[in-house]
């Protein structure tokens, strides 16, 4: 099946979900991911204020924050680009243009390689590790030359099966279900 009809089909299943059950779901991945060696090892974790729809990453900020961990989170430049930038309490946030929060233009952003894992967000997520995000291809321009961890939390309105990938395509490390863990073998 073709990415986009995929992406349509996501994005209205996590519509109909109801809170609860998207919390309950919710607390199952983000304690999975508190316990993995890729979390325990990282300093620096990237990950994005989550819109509505998406899994919300509130308690994984306070997690992060709770045990020093520095958080940095996406702002878009033109050409599709991104950069992330240190996140903390006071730090100025402006609304985009596609109406996302993200930190203010004037604050420097931290370097690639010194972010340890990225929490990569998306809509729908094979088991292969590849992913189908808004389609913008903000995280597969900013990945093709990233080379620390990646994961994704992955609700089970999101799992799907193998569908057809693009050559710039770029798959999580690690995949994180209500279920289990998958790893890509390196
Ligand atoms: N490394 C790259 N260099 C240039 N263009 C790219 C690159 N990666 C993706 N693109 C472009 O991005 C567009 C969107 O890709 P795709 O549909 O896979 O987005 P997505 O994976 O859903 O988005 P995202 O990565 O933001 O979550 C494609 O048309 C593609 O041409
Ligand atoms: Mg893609």
């Amino acid at each position: 099946m073709k990415k986009k009809k995929i992406r349509n089909q996501v994005i209205s299943l996590l519509k109909s979900l109801n809170s609860e059950q998207k919390a309950k779901q919710e607390e199952i991945l983000i304690k999975t991911l508190i316990g993995t060696s890729e979390w325990k090892r990282s300093k620096i974790i990237a990950l994005t204020l989550a819109q509505k729809l998406e899994l919300n990453t509130d308690k994984i900020i306070e997690k992060a924050w709770s045990e020093d961990k520095i958080v940095v989170i996406p702002r878009t430049k033109k050409d599709r680009k991104m950069d992330f930038v240190v996140y903390k309490k006071d730090t100025p946030i402006e609304v985009s243009s596609f109406g996302l929060k993200e930190p203010a233009r004037h604050l420097i952003a931290t370097l690639k390689s010194d972010i340890d894992l990225i929490i990569v967000p998306g809509v729908a997520f094979c088991e292969t590790g590849f992913r189908i995000g808004f389609g913008g291809g903000y995280y597969d321009r900013f990945l093709a030359n990233y080379e620390g961890e990646t994961v994704s939390l992955v609700l089970n309105e999101q799992q799907v099966g193998l569908f057809e990938v693009d050559s710039f395509d770029i798959p999580v490390n690690l995949l994180i279900t209500t279920e289990k863990i998958i790893r890509k073998i390196k």
